[in-house]
């Protein structure tokens, strides 16, 4: 049998990643996550003091540099020239700046030529903003995860216990709405449900269930 292109898309900290890597486990499929793209090429622009709103100069820099994503036993290890960045991309410094870099048009259309280079080997679990609408278009399954604001910002907050990060809930907030805002209204492919997307609200809903129920759509389609 074939494998599918599951895309899925939803705003920030919905827990797309969270599920994406479990659908792609259980599935036996690639998990590729597209925001650890975006990440990976902000960290390099402020290492290397590169405006991020500076479309030519980042798509220079994207030219130059390796990214890598390689499966790991717990999803995927990022690496920018050979170096691990799988922690430093998720930094507050570059959570803060990467809606810029992900706005600028022609960095999205040579990240998205790569993304769609990366799914050709079929049996993929895509996550990101625009794979269902524009990277993935023909993609066989997508799903639009959100949660509310509220929840979302509280997942996150376990989350950064566990890691060590402090930060308030009202913080918390504040980023995802102000990433949400800036993904949903940029131009360049803007985060937006796919016309045949099917939406899921996880507000309430367990990871479990998330999972299970992208599984029952997946094989149905397979
Ligand atoms: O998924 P994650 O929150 O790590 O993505 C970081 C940022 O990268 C998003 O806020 C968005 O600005 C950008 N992004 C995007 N398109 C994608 C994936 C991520 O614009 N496909």
């Amino acid at each position: 049998e074939k494998g599918l292109q599951i895309a899925i898309d939803g705003p920030a900290a919905a827990g797309k990643s969270t599920i994406a890597k479990i659908t792609a486990s259980k599935l036996g499929y690639t998990y590729i996550d597209t925001g650890a793209m975006y990440r990976a090429l902000t960290y390099k622009a402020l290492q290397s003091h590169i405006n991020v709103n500076d479309d030519d100069a980042l798509l220079k820099l994207l030219n130059e540099i390796t990214i890598e994503l390689q499966p790991s036993e717990d999803g995927q290890i990022v690496k920018v020239d050979g170096e691990d960045v799988t922690e430093a991309i998720r930094s507050q410094e570059v959570t803060s700046q990467v809606s810029a870099t992900a706005a600028q048009p022609r960095v999205r259309e040579m990240m998205a030529d790569k993304q769609r280079q990366l799914a050709n080997a079929a049996g993929v679990v895509m996550d990101g903003r625009d794979i269902g609408t524009a990277v993935l278009p023909n993609a066989e399954l997508k799903i639009f995860m959100t949660a509310s604001v509220e929840e979302r910002a509280s997942r996150r907050y376990e989350e950064n216990m566990k890691r060590g990060i402090n930060r308030s809930m009202e913080e918390l907030c504040q980023d995802i709405s102000r990433r949400d805002k800036a993904d949903t209204e940029r131009a360049a492919s803007p985060l937006k449900q796919a016309a045949d997307a099917i939406y899921i609200d996880t507000t309430s809903m367990t990871i479990e269930e998330v999972a299970d129920t992208i599984i029952q759509f997946a094989e149905k389609r397979r």
